[in-house]
């Protein structure tokens, strides 16, 4: 490539990618930025120009995947030296890790982090002009890059990003480390963004924040999260918005007003938990009461009909006796949540966690976890089976991965439905009536001829 040519052609890239919706949206942008330039996506890393990784940090496994992943695309280094290898993402945010790459890795061409991702195509430019490595990591979001480009997954769905960082220092967590402070985009951006995005097709948009509840609070906007709500329920073409993550210490009577009032956001919501434990909760520097949390359930389940709630629970975080799970028990019994994320505390470097002394027996966290999510299963399986007969309306996304003649979708409530019917259906609307309920997902047919 010459230094002045901005179209190349006939390039590939793959981007493996780690972790939660953020992570997701940012391969996306990466993934934009490289077809502007050119290049083509493949599916399989061993064939391509580019190889990113986009890693997450959140737990030790996801580490240990990582370094596997690096690992496989050594020998295709080996084979093909021209092959450009790049990572990216939450663990570049991490000094050992860096430290780590460049003594054992050293043939890897380029390191970035989550705060300069805008900079990538002048980062690979540099790479291919100069065949030199780069670390380039910032320790600072600095400002909110706009209209950076984005190759969506589905014409019809699209994450929007509304915030950016974390302010909470959850004690066990490592994002406020790596992702930086808080900073909200303004709400004219978010909103002319989502009006582009139906008017290219869009349906359903996902707002992605660590914490959407706080949005604003923290750049002194004077609207707040719910008023967001109420300005992009208004955009022509939308019909569904969801959002993620809450945090409960945020959640607002004004949210959960906006609930009944907006007819496009979705009857749903995750809102992670952590633990039943007032005491664990403290510990986890949560700043609610397993009491707060019941309260707000109760407050949501009157305000929104058949509202869906999602969770994230830790189990063994240090200092967890027998007793503190029992609470997480009884809360589980208490909400009936239609579906969890349920993790095995996993100790993170720099957290303040780490240095808890009373760390928990591995046997005993797996014994726990065990209990916990059979249990949750089974509370999933019985709300499941209760939507049998009914008709509900789902967003139809496309074949299944596991059986092509059947298509898959969401509910307004998040629920996954499989049903028989034409591709073509992909990006519409479609009521179909449930015939069973299963753990994770449910089962129906639809009900109209014309969507046969
Ligand atoms: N160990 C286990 N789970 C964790 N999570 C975050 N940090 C850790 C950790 N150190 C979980 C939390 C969070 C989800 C995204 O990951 O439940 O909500
Ligand atoms: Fe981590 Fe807590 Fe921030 Fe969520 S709210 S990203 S768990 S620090």
């Amino acid at each position: 490539m010459k230094k002045d040519t901005n179209i190349i052609y006939n390039k590939s890239y793959n981007i493996t990618t780690f972790g939660c919706q953020m992570n997701e949206h940012d391969s996306e942008t990466l993934a934009g930025m490289l077809e502007e330039l050119g290049y083509v996506e493949k599916p399989n890393r061993k064939e391509v120009d580019i190889a990113i990784i986009n890693t997450c940090s959140v737990r030790e496994n996801a580490d240990k995947r990582f370094f596997g992943t690096l690992g496989q695309l050594k020998k295709i280094k080996e084979e093909r030296p021209e092959t450009v290898v790049a990572v990216c993402g939450c663990m570049m945010q991490q000094q050992h890790i860096i430290d780590t790459l460049k003594a054992k890795y050293p043939w890897v061409d380029l390191v970035f982090g989550t705060h300069n991702i805008h900079q990538f195509p002048e980062l690979l430019a540099n790479i291919l002009n100069e065949r030199s490595k780069i670390v380039d990591i910032r320790d600072d979001g600095g400002d909110i890059i706009e209209g950076l480009p984005a190759k969506r997954m589905y014409p019809f769905k699209a994450y929007v990003n509304i915030m950016y960082g974390c302010n909470n220092y959850c004690t066990y967590c490592i994002v406020p480390y790596t992702r930086g402070r808080e900073r909200s985009r303004q709400p004219e951006n978010i909103v002319n963004e989502v009006k582009t995005l139906a008017d290219s097709g869009v349906k359903e948009i996902t707002l992605l924040g660590q914490n959407v509840n706080s949005y604003g609070s923290s750049s002194g906007f004077s609207r707040d999260f719910a008023d967001l709500i109420y300005m992009l329920n208004d955009t022509d073409g939308i019909e569904r918005i969801r959002f993620m993550t809450s945090h409960p210490k945020d959640l607002s009577d004004k949210l959960i007003q906006a609930f009944k009032e907006c007819n496009k956001l979705c009857n749903c919501i995750h809102l992670p938990v952590q633990s039943g434990s007032t005491k664990i909760l403290s510990r986890m520097n949560r700043k609610y009461s397993k009491e707060d949390y019941l309260l707000l359930i109760r407050k949501l389940r009157s305000a929104v009909p058949e509202i869906a709630i999602t969770t994230d629970i830790i189990t063994g975080f240090p200092g967890e006796t027998e007793e503190d799970f029992d609470e997480t028990m009884d809360l589980v019994e208490q909400v009936r949540f239609d579906s969890a994320f349920t993790f095995l505390y996993s100790i993170r470097k720099g957290t303040p966690a780490e240095k808890y002394t009373e760390q928990v027996p591995e046997a005993v966290k797996h014994e726990r976890f065990n209990r916990l999510v059979d249990r949750l299963n089974e509370i999933s399986l019985e709300i499941n089976r209760s939507y049998e007969g009914r008709t509900v309306f789902v967003l139809a996304e496309g074949q299944s991965k596991t059986n092509p003649r059947t298509i898959t979708g969401r509910t307004k409530t998040g629920k996954l439905v499989n049903f028989k019917g034409p591709l073509k259906l992909a990006g519409q609307i479609v009521p179909v009536r449930i015939t069973e309920g299963r753990t994770f997902s449910l089962f129906g047919e639809v009900i109209e001829e014309k969507y046969r």
